[in-house]
């Protein structure tokens, strides 16, 4: 029953990835040329992002883009580097021409100005201490990570109770660790996961503990599966 919501989960994954045209890791296909003069956010994000991150950038398989302490946490310069470059190894593909997808630079750059004035609420974070977007350094530690799985996690994603699919190997394998830094930061408030305040027994997670819990998810990757790159790799 449990197990079966999550193989529903990857299959809808998958379904939606392929209906976007692309195989992991797949590129956008072509668009005709006259599409290069769109500026417009909703058309840009309707035709390439929408069918991934959802309609209004919330409440699908793929990651919410449509939340204010997302955007807080992410800094624009990252926004933008994973829009153009897209993650190797993953389903999120690469749009900026250089990188042989089909957006113009003004394209891309409409996108970010769009993301970032339809759905960021920059006033409501200014002097709050957030969590780092990428790990600064911090070695996660999986036996620590594992505890705080137990505490914080396991009676939503632990087995008997699966929710998410986060600890199945083949999630694991199509998702980068930066995806789940990114999702135990932020949760997903479209589908019923808290944010790192609230996932710690009434404390928010620190950096090292997010890394802990990154590290021992990590750890249950199959180790067939493709090194995949973090974002700063793909500088
Ligand atoms: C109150 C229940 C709840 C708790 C507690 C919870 N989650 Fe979640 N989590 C969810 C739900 C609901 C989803 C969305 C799953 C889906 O796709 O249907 C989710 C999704 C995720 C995802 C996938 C996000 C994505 O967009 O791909 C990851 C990774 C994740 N959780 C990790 C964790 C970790 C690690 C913890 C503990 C620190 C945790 N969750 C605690 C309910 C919870
Ligand atoms: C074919 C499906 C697909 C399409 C289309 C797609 N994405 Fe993604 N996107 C993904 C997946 C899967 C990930 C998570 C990759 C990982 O594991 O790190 C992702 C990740 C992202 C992230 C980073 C999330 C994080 O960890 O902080 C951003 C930002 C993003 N996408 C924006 C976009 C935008 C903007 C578009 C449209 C131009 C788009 N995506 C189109 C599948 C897609």
């Amino acid at each position: 029953m449990n197990s079966r919501r999550a193989l529903r989960l990857s299959a809808c994954l998958a379904a939606l990835f392929a209906a976007a045209g692309c195989d992991p890791p797949g590129k956008p296909g072509p668009i005709p040329p006259s599409s290069q003069d769109i500026t417009d956010f909703a058309t840009l994000y309707g035709d390439n992002c929408a069918g991934c991150h959802g309609d209004n950038g919330r409440n699908a398989p793929g990651r919410i883009l449509n939340d204010p302490l997302y955007l807080a946490v992410i800094p624009r310069a990252e926004l933008q580097n994973i829009v153009a470059n897209g993650r190797p190894g993953t389903a999120m593909p690469a749009w900026s021409r250089a990188q042989g997808g089909p957006l113009t630079d003004k394209q891309v750059a409409a996108l970010i100005d769009g993301i970032e004035t339809h759905w960021a609420k920059p006033a409501q974070f200014q002097n709050a201490a957030l969590p780092s977007y990428d790990a600064q350094g911090e070695q996660g530690d999986s036996g620590r990570g594992k505890k705080l799985f137990l505490r914080g996690c396991f009676m939503c994603h632990g087995k008997g109770a699966k929710i998410g699919p986060v600890t199945d190997a083949s999630y694991l394998a199509l998702s980068t660790d930066q995806l789940l830094r990114t999702s135990i930061i932020v949760g997903r408030p479209d589908l019923g996961m808290p944010d790192y305040r609230f996932l710690n027994m009434g404390r928010p997670l620190a950096n090292q503990d997010i890394a802990d819990l990154v590290a021992y998810l990590a750890s249950m990757r199959p180790s067939a599966a493709p090194a995949v790159a973090s974002p700063g790799e793909t500088k």
